[in-house]
């Protein structure tokens, strides 16, 4: 068979772009090597269903449409797709060419009747808009080809808000059903679901929702893989104003708790992490104003916006004094055996408290270490260590995971290790290979150079 594959022409549907905007043909190399970085992405997340969640400034700042092709582009990936949409500016802006006042307490609108028609003609408008990105099939245009359906329905039960200290809240609803059978078969069968910030009791009255709640009630009761919040903000920034990519979450609300994050990012980064804590695998912030921002996040290792995880603490703490004897028996083996450098009682009584553990009834199977340099914005992860017994479990994912998460808290940039006989499993989770001149001075300076440990190097 020597067919001429080149020469095959796409099918009648699919036009290629002209051929000298391609980036294929720009760097051919580039482009395969891309293509090649997004396919364990692809894998990874087919089948599993994303929440993406936006407010009606994304609608209003004109960013529908590429949001539309980037998920039709995930969907036909294999991706379930639930989107939530807000309308916030939209209501408000139909109640003020109406001349109708508006009530705001506690951050959450008095929706009265009027408030009500507003938000039900804003939801019919952006859903229309939706509908119609969704299909769209221009040639030469990334939805060429695309055959999304979009459905709709009477997903959620809400009821009213109802007073607080005094004010009535009218038409303001909270969620109180979700009917996730529905919602999963739809899911399920390839559609994309859109929902409406608007509920239903039983009485047939229409309750106005946070869409916030919503998504992330929504992304709850489906067990989502991922919640995506598309917001105006960037995300959360640490001290020198670059995005926190991600944050565990009982740093999100450390964070909270310090009221130091503005209005916004801290609404929905509570609700992030909430829908964390519940049992969503992660949450994302992504601005809505970058071009694709939810491709990059998705796509790229790093991503763009923040991503909340749980880091499950409950076995992992910090180490103290008592556990000395037991980190020296566990490590005391990989020591002799050469796997780690011989450090002694003493020493690790001295940097106990670098030392992190993983403890389950009274029994410590693994430890790590976090040494920071914090002029280099560099930290060493050392003496990574699970008992053999629990190997294989992903405990030392998780360790490691704390310990990623520890470093960037502090700030640290890039987390190191020196290996001999672990590089494969590093390199797997994301470290690549590095010389020691990228270390720090003093760590170079006493580097065993009879041991030749291999340096990597992670980017937080
Ligand atoms: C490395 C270590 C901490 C991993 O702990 P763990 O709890 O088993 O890790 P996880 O469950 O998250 O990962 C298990 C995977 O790592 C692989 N793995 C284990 N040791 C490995 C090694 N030396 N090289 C490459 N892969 C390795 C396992 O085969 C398994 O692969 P799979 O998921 O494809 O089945 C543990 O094997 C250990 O304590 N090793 C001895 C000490 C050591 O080497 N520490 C690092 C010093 S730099």
């Amino acid at each position: 068979m020597t067919e001429n594959v080149h020469a095959e022409e796409p099918p009648d549907a699919v036009e290629r772009p002209e051929a000298e905007d391609s980036i294929a043909n720009d760097s051919p190399a580039q482009f395969v090597r891309w293509f090649r970085e997004v396919a364990p992405y692809v894998h990874a997340f087919r089948g599993k269903t994303f929440v993406v969640a936006f407010g009606g400034e994304l609608v209003q700042a004109g960013a529908l449409n590429s949001l539309v092709q980037d998920l039709s582009l995930l969907s036909a990936l294999g991706i379930r797709l639930v989107l939530v949409h807000g309308s916030r500016p939209q209501v408000n802006e139909q109640l003020r060419l109406k001349g109708i006042p508006q009530y705001f307490d506690r951050g959450l609108r008095v929706t009265d009747a009027a408030a009500l028609e507003c938000a039900k003609e804003a939801a019919g408008e952006i859903l229309l808009d939706i509908e119609a990105a969704f299909s769209q099939g221009l040639p030469n245009t990334p939805m060429s080809g695309s055959r999304i359906r979009v459905l709709t329905g009477n997903f959620v039960t809400a009821r009213p808000v109802g007073v607080i200290d005094g004010v009535d809240y009218r038409h303001t609803g909270q969620v109180r059903k979700i009917d996730v059978q529905a919602l999963r078969a739809v899911v399920d069968s390839g559609s994309v679901v859109l929902m409406s910030p608007l509920g239903f009791s039983p009485t047939g009255e229409a309750f106005n929702l946070a869409m916030e709640e919503l998504a992330t009630r929504v992304a709850v009761v489906l067990r989502a893989e991922k919640l995506i919040y598309l917001t105006e903000t960037p995300g959360v920034l640490d001290s020198d104003g670059s995005v926190d990519t991600e944050l565990a979450r009982v740093d999100a609300e450390r964070l909270l708790q310090q009221k130091t994050l503005d209005e916004d990012t801290a609404y929905f980064l509570e609700h992030a992490s909430r829908a964390v804590k519940q049992g969503v695998a992660r949450a994302h912030l992504l601005p809505y104003s970058l071009d694709g921002s939810i491709l990059l996040e998705i796509f790229t290792h790093d991503g763009v916006g923040t991503m909340v995880v749980e880091d499950t603490l409950e076995d992992l703490r910090q180490a103290t004094m008592d556990d000395v004897g037991a980190i020296l028996q566990l490590i005391e083996p990989l020591e002799q055996d050469g796997t780690l450098v011989p450090r002694g009682r003493h020493a690790i009584e001295r940097d106990v408290e670098k030392f992190w553990v993983a403890e389950h009834d009274g029994i410590i199977y693994g430890c790590a270490s976090l040494n920071i340099w914090r002029e280099d914005r560099m930290a060493e992860m050392a003496c990574l260590a699970v008992h053999p017994d629990w190997q294989g479990e992903g405990e030392g994912d998780k360790l490691l995971r704390h310990i990623e998460a520890r470093a960037r808290a502090s700030g640290v940039r890039r987390l190191f290790v020196l290996t001999t006989r672990t590089s494969h499993w590093f390199i797997k989770r994301g470290f690549v290979p590095s010389s020691l001149a990228d270390l720090p001075r003093d760590k170079q300076a006493t580097y065993n150079r009879a041991r030749n440990s291999l340096v990597f190097i992670k980017r937080l």
